[in-house]
């Protein structure tokens, strides 16, 4: 078997050493001659061993981290990455917008008229969006602009719906002026444009761990240096963030501080206060993906960062795709003064601007209140769906298996006990005709968990009481026959 320290650099090769070095870690790991989580040599002991400079090793480190090839824990130093979760990623195509049924049908290889029961994607159902109502404005629209509804919008967005929006927010007790709003084609292209603004190679940037997998994505495409801050269940580890702040500059921590995904879990005010705080302390800014505020299902006041924020250090992302219609690709951002033309070239560059067509039938759908009258059908359907997994769980979920229900949204997060592998649970339960989202998707390493999530946005009601009865079923059959000695790692301690 080949070690690390085996390997051989070419002086002679025009090739940077950092790179030949990178590639050869890579191999190693690919070709299973390290073990997931072996720890590597320290870049001192390794630097000697291979009569290099320490920044040939950091290098190789710092690419190989980039493509997820290996991690690092402060304090404990640096780790090869469980890369087999890969490949149960690539079967799950995109869990987050649609899952491909056709494809999950093929793959399964199940007959077309057996439905696939998915509690694995967020992305609302077809049948709940408001198709005659956007007729009406979009005809309305088409009849009052004509041609100008079809010419270049200005990049920041249509002014109208600025202004519509900002008084929107008043309701939230969110104050931006039409100057501060910008709109985008969805948070995922948010979150895309404010890193090509903010992020250099090698730029720090904070997330929460697990997290949003579209965010790990982009993130990791600018070479950003990805530092993972535990979540509990009232919201981020202030302990682990304040510590690493001690030796790292953040350009930005990533958060969802309602219904976390894929956690659910909401954060404390005290614990969005001191995040406010601490950005300003250390100079750092905070985006804020809020996703799905809108769906808290208790009444209870809908705190957002952006509420509590004086400073001007909240960057507060929306998007309409979860409770409206994700392929209208339609989101606003609010921004910071400071950044404010960073943020809208970054904008301008990627696509110009956000159909004006949509924009402005959005702003109708707005002004005419035919928004507020969706907002309270969604929240019907989905308390409908919530009240029913709930008592679904509490009936059928194996005692094994550990949760913490949310007071809203969407997504529900279990474990399983240690040694039991949620990427193996995935397949098994595919093949049975369910989808689970596995951990390690939303796991800004990839590892293989314990943990997975279920979420009701893609299940009917009437599916529900089934779904779980026979997810629990699957799983008991699985905690009894599925035991694995090598999943280790137990991430995420204070998570239940
Ligand atoms: C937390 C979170 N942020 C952003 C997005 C992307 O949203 P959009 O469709 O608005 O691009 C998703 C989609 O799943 C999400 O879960």
């Amino acid at each position: 078997m080949e070690r690390i320290g085996d390997i051989k650099l070419d002086k002679s090769n025009n090739k940077y050493l950092y790179l030949q070095l990178f590639e050869e870690i890579k191999r190693l790991i690919e070709s299973n001659n390290i073990e997931p989580h072996t720890k590597l040599p320290t870049i001192r002991y390794l630097a000697n061993k291979l009569g290099v400079n320490n920044s040939t090793i950091v290098n190789a480190y710092n690419q190989l981290e980039t493509e997820g090839y290996i991690y690092k824990k402060i304090g404990s130093g640096t780790f090869v990455q469980d890369i087999r979760s890969k490949e149960v990623n690539k079967l799950i195509l995109d869990e987050e917008t649609s899952m491909n049924l056709d494809s999950l049908n093929l793959f399964l290889d199940m007959k077309k008229e057996e439905k696939i029961i998915n509690f694995a994607s967020t992305a609302p159902m077809p049948d709940l969006f408001p198709i005659d109502d956007f007729k009406i404005v979009l005809n309305e629209v088409l009849d009052r602009d004509k041609g100008r509804a079809f010419t270049y919008q200005e990049s920041q967005g249509y002014l109208d719906l600025r202004k519509a929006i900002s008084n929107y927010l008043s309701g939230f007790n969110i104050k931006a002026n039409e100057n501060n709003i910008h709109i985008i084609s969805g948070a995922q292209q948010g979150i895309d444009i404010l890193s090509k603004a903010l992020i250099e190679y090698g730029s720090v940037v904070f997330t929460e761990n697990p997290t949003y997998t579209g965010a790990i994505a982009v993130f990791k495409s600018r070479s950003a240096r990805i530092v993972e801050i535990p979540i509990n269940k009232d919201g981020i580890d202030l302990i682990d963030l304040e510590y690493k702040l001690r030796s790292l500059k953040p350009k930005f921590i990533y958060v969802m501080p309602n219904f976390q995904n894929p956690t659910g879990y909401s954060y404390t005010v005290a614990k969005m206060k001191k995040l406010i705080e601490l950005a300003v302390k250390h100079n750092f800014y905070i985006i804020e993906d809020d996703y799905l505020s809108d769906l808290h299902l208790f009444n209870q006041p809908k705190n957002t960062l952006k509420s509590l924020d004086t400073v001007d250090k909240v960057i507060y992302i929306k998007s309409f795709s979860k409770i409206f219609m994700p392929g209208l690709r339609l989101a606003f951002m609010i921004i910071p003064q400071t950044i404010y033309s960073e943020v809208l070239s970054a904008k301008h560059i990627s696509d110009i601007s956000t159909s004006g067509l949509i924009q402005r039938a959005f702003h109708l759908y707005l002004e005419k209140g035919i928004w507020q009258k969706h907002i309270e059908r969604m929240s019907t359907v989905y308390s409908e769906r919530y009240n029913t997994i709930i008592k679904s769980i509490k009936k059928y979920m194996p005692k094994q298996v550990k949760y913490t229900l949310p007071q809203g949204g969407l997504n529900f997060w279990f474990s399983l006990p240690s040694s039991y592998s949620a990427n193996e649970l995935y397949k098994l339960c595919l093949k049975n005709g369910i989808t689970i989202a596995p951990g390690s998707l939303f796991d800004i390493w990839q590892r293989d968990t314990k943990y997975f999530r279920l979420s009701i946005a893609s299940v009917h009601k009437d599916e529900i009481d089934f779904g779980i009865a026979k997810l629990s079923q699957i799983i008991n059959f699985f905690l009894k026959n599925y035991q694995k000695d090598n999943i280790t790692i137990d991430l995420y301690n204070n998570l239940f």
